[in-house]
């Protein structure tokens, strides 16, 4: 037993994953349902008792903080300035689309890919266009061809790039990232790229911020990071955008009406970048525990059922084409059935109908239950002949 199999109880707490609806076992949203490092919650302790809660200032610890993490993790030398805070990476995305575009204007993003995009552009008043993610041998990749296509045209003005991908899981190879920068500063697209899954990658693989690529690519691009993801601090509001060309981070500024940190956030954010590393890599170790875990329990009790390769995010991609069932129809016995609470593949976009997305940030006994009740789903569908199931061997 280890700190991460504790099954802390979280109905009651406000919790936006447990409280919504508490007749389902919920694996959908992506906090965690872990305990946040020691430190951290220290941190918040020690301020909380303090007991005067004013407004903050951002001392030189909070740029400290962000800076020497970046370089130590992620090989980026940033400069202290080029920080701005933001309380979560979706309001940056709205700011960079509000600020950056114009009313009429298309914004790129490559479906599937985590929602709120899609609300961030079509709810300013912009144009989506989808340079939709090729899913071929159980990989996805991008499709280069078509992003030329769809950027020469004189109305795009920004890519969103989810970097690591949620929910595909891909972490971008710097080729990748290189050929996709490339083709924005050609066309003139200002690059948003939201990586706030940067720190959950899985052994083996790196993240490359994209920015850290060249400086014509630092000037063309704002990079969303939080270490919310990371520590699970969701409901501290601890983001912030790197914004390294001085114009384009005065006019986000200007436009950045929430511009203080929450008292405990910024406590938060100093302590989990100064002293959480440890605890990121015994979460890391466990998170792939229940990758693995899942990918048994799958190939042998749900057969139909494929696990996308996950790279990055605590996030797997279920391919559920072969499980027999109308989508529609799937994540209606999911959720009514199961009594499961994941994320159903269509509210990401095109490429979406047929995937199931699983949170694996809990602990192994609560992915057990639901992969359990799961398999009662996905059984009924199954033909009585499936050789491999175990109902058919006996
Ligand atoms: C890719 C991505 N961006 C942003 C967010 C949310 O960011 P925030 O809570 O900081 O607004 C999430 C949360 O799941 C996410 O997966």
């Amino acid at each position: 037993m280890c700190d991460f199999d504790i099954v802390v109880p979280r109905r009651g707490t406000n919790s936006l994953k447990w409280d919504s609806r508490t007749d389902l076992l919920p694996l959908w949203v992506a906090d965690m349902d872990f305990r946040a490092p020691k430190p951290v919650i220290d941190a918040v302790i020690d301020r909380a008792r303090h007991g005067v809660y004013g407004y903050t200032i951002f001392p030189d610890s909070y740029f400290a903080a962000i800076t020497n993490w970046l370089a130590r993790r992620h090989s980026w030398t940033i400069q202290r300035d080029w920080i701005t805070f933001s309380p979560g990476v979706v309001p940056a995305l709205n700011i960079a689309v509000q600020t950056f575009t114009q009313p009429g204007d298309k914004v790129i993003v490559q479906p599937p890919v985590y929602y709120p995009f899609f609300a961030a552009i079509e709810e300013n008043g912009r144009r989506c266009v989808a340079n939709n993610l090729v899913y071929r041998d159980g990989y996805y990749s991008m499709d280069f061809e078509d992003l030329e296509e769809q950027a020469h045209d004189p109305r795009v003005k920004l890519l969103i790039l989810c970097s690591p991908h949620n929910p595909v899981g891909r972490v971008w190879s710097r080729k990748e990232l290189e050929r996709l920068g490339q083709i924005c500063l050609d066309n003139d697209i200002m690059i948003v790229s939201d990586e706030i899954h940067c720190d959950i990658v899985c052994r083996g693989k790196k993240h490359v911020p994209i920015a850290s690529l060249s400086e014509a690519l630092a000037a063309n691009s704002i990079t969303c990071m939080s270490p919310s993801k990371t520590f699970n601090l969701a409901g501290l509001q601890t983001a912030y955008a790197i914004i390294p060309d001085a114009k384009t981070r005065d006019c986000f500024a200007a436009a950045n009406k929430v511009h203080r940190a929450n008292v405990f956030g910024l406590e938060a954010l100093i302590a989990a970048y100064n002293s959480g590393e440890a605890w990121l890599e015994s979460m890391l170790d466990y998170v792939e525990g229940n990758l693995q875990f899942l990918r048994d329990f799958v190939s042998k009790r749900m057969p139909k059922v494929r696990v996308v390769p996950l790279e990055g995010t605590y996030l797997a991609w279920l391919d559920c084409a072969q499980v027999g069932l109308d989508p529609g129809e799937l994540d209606r016995l999911i959720l009514e059935k199961a009594r499961v609470w994941l994320d159903d593949g269509p509210i990401f976009g095109p490429g979406g109908a047929g995937f199931q997305r699983i949170n694996l940030a809990c602990p192994r006994s609560i992915l057990e239950k639901a992969l359990e009740r799961l398999e009662e789903v996905v059984r009924v569908s199954l033909p009585a002949t499936c050789p491999a199931h175990p109902r058919n061997i006996s």
